[in-house]
């Protein structure tokens, strides 16, 4: 049985390779719903549905455990998926989501109490974030600043140029009006790591910036100690496949910026 990662596209990678970096030897099924991303503002009913399909696809694939890497399928699917469909259809099979283990550590990074969340729409608007945050560390303030342009531009495969700069200065603009306490940023969304650089050179150096991929890694090693009634059900001969809902070779294409190795991807039908 192996570990399913599921993203709208191909952002989830970059959680994949965190995860793939730490925890090598077991087998892994990436899955990216290509054909119909972005999800990041689609309405609550589509991605519950997208989301519930590559769920559903990955189990008869044999996963064992699901980690939803999209933090917007994460925000609008994962809980019902936890209570509704698994119970029914596969009781003693887990899948996880980004968003708890990214709010569970950021009370570890600000001293100032107030921080600050780059997301999609749809992420922002679920307030998934704020309702986590508001049950393990109340005294933090969240200001949500949705970034619908950045996914776009990293798909473009445009990561430093003016475009690039340009947006992430505008969002920074926006999110530092709304208070000057901010001295943490958490990049909620799959594609923002890929915009670091820009990002760094753009902020502040007293603004520390979170990548999830350090927060969702050690959550998921912890979740299988803690857990051995799914640890031992996992294979370990250290084998990858790379699913895309669309065109293979535009995948494999991408893939390689995100992971900075070659993959072969196989085209599925969900
Ligand atoms: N994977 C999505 C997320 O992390 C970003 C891309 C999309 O909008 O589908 O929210």
């Amino acid at each position: 049985m192996k570990i399913g990662i599921f993203d709208s596209g191909l952002g989830g990678l970059t959680i994949f390779k965190s995860i793939h970096e730490r925890l090598p030897v077991y087998d892994y099924i990436y899955l990216g719903d290509n054909a119909r991303t972005p999800y990041g503002n689609r309405s609550f009913e589509a991605i519950y549905k997208f989301t519930t399909e590559s769920v559903q696809f990955l189990f008869s694939q044999d996963c064992y455990l699901i980690i939803i890497a999209c933090n917007t399928a994460s925000a609008k699917a994962l809980r019902n998926i936890q209570q509704k469909i698994l119970p029914v259809t596969y009781p003693t099979r887990r899948v996880l989501g980004v968003i708890r283990p990214s709010v569970e550590e950021l009370g570890r990074y600000t001293q100032t109490k107030t921080v600050a969340l780059w997301a999609t729409e749809g992420t922002v608007k679920s307030m998934s974030f704020e309702i986590e945050l508001k049950k393990l560390a109340p005294e933090i303030l969240l200001i949500q600043q949705a970034c619908p342009l950045l996914v776009p531009l990293v798909e473009a495969g445009e990561f430093d140029g003016v475009g690039a700069r340009h947006f992430v200065e505008k969002y920074w603009r926006a999110t530092k009006a709304r208070s000057a306490q901010i001295d943490t940023l958490l990049l909620a969304c799959t594609h923002y790591p890929l915009l670091l650089p820009v990002i760094k050179a753009s902020l502040p150096d007293s603004v520390k910036i979170l990548v999830q991929g350090d927060f969702v890694t050690p959550s998921l090693q912890d979740y299988l100690h803690r857990h051995p009634e799914i640890d031992e059900k996992l294979t370990r001969h250290g084998t990858t496949k790379f699913l895309t809902t669309d065109q293979s070779e535009g995948f494999d294409r991408l893939a390689q910026v995100f992971l900075g190795y070659c993959v072969k991807s196989e085209r599925v039908e969900l």
